[in-house]
């Protein structure tokens, strides 16, 4: 028989568990119920097990003892980044037949991927903006994330092949760049369409620091995190950096409804800033 130095960790115990939930909670607003306990334990046994510690509390106590870069691995950790190009397809045609005329008289068009994980949410949006204003258009994308290792990806915008599949042909062809030799099963989004794109860490709990006003935010997939009354403080940071008359769209599974009286239904998932 082998041997190996792998010793099997204790079971993650409530009270630990606990602490590492509401560690996230005040660092980024999200609420982790109960049925999260073993995504969290199996996150958390990769990580001890790369930094060579017996034992969770072993790691609890490097958290506690307050050292801020593993706080920020812990956070890229314990969020969830899944994202892909023209997820939820039917946002991106609403934003050429209807937002995208409407802001045609906006002089520059600032858009806000709020939660852009890795990139894709992001690029999707500049594949059509450079469609319709042209590469080097009077526009910009800002994608934000609270975790830094998918902005770093976003920033890198490279990318498997596979990924490529979901987006149309005929942007593949303008603004994508099939990877050769060392690089083949990869491509990366062209560089022009790279320039118009920033990213940069932001949480969403926190008043947005930047100058812009954003005339369309996308926040999706990312509120299903949050319990109501962090619902609402986003919601309220995000409407302060919207132009008046704005456009915010959300997921098809979230709902804002109700959430602000400074927002109206322009129909499911899709909100304009009215005050
Ligand atoms: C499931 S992804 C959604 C990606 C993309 N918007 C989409 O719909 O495909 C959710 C993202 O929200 C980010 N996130 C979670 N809490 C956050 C917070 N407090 N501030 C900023 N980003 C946050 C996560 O890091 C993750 O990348």
């Amino acid at each position: 028989m082998r041997s190996s130095n792998y010793t099997a960790l204790q079971p993650l115990a409530d009270t630990e568990f606990n602490f590492f939930r509401q560690w996230l909670f005040q660092n980024s607003g999200i609420t982790l119920n109960d049925s999260k306990k073993s995504l969290v334990s199996g996150r958390l046994s990769k990580r001890i097990a790369k930094l060579g510690l017996g034992s969770f509390s072993a790691y609890l106590k490097i958290i506690r003892s307050g050292d801020k870069e593993e706080a920020q691995v812990l956070l890229n950790i314990l969020t969830t980044n899944e994202t892909y190009f023209f997820r939820e397809h039917k946002h991106f045609e609403f934003m050429q037949s209807v937002i995208l005329p409407d802001l045609k008289q906006a002089g520059k068009v600032s858009v806000w991927s709020a939660a852009a994980s890795t990139g894709e949410e992001a690029y999707t949006v500049a594949l059509i903006m450079a469609d319709a204003f042209g590469l080097h258009g009077p526009w910009s994308v800002t994608g934000t994330d609270i975790n830094t290792e998918v902005l770093s990806i976003g920033q890198r915008a490279i990318y498997p092949i596979e990924a490529s599949v979901k987006i149309p042909e005929s942007y593949r062809k303008k603004y994508c760049l099939k990877g050769k030799g060392k690089d083949q099963g990869l491509f990366r989004i062209c560089g022009e369409l790279r320039k118009q794109v920033n990213f940069t860490q932001h949480n969403l709990m926190q008043p947005y620091a930047g100058t812009e006003r954003f005339n369309l935010v996308f926040l999706r997939n990312v509120l299903i995190y949050f319990d109501l009354e962090e619902k609402k403080e986003i919601l309220r940071h995000v409407m302060n950096s919207m132009t008046p008359g704005g456009w915010l769209l959300v997921g098809h599974s979230e709902s804002i409804t109700g959430y602000s009286e400074r927002i109206k239904q322009y129909q499911p998932g899709c909100y304009r800033l009215i005050s």
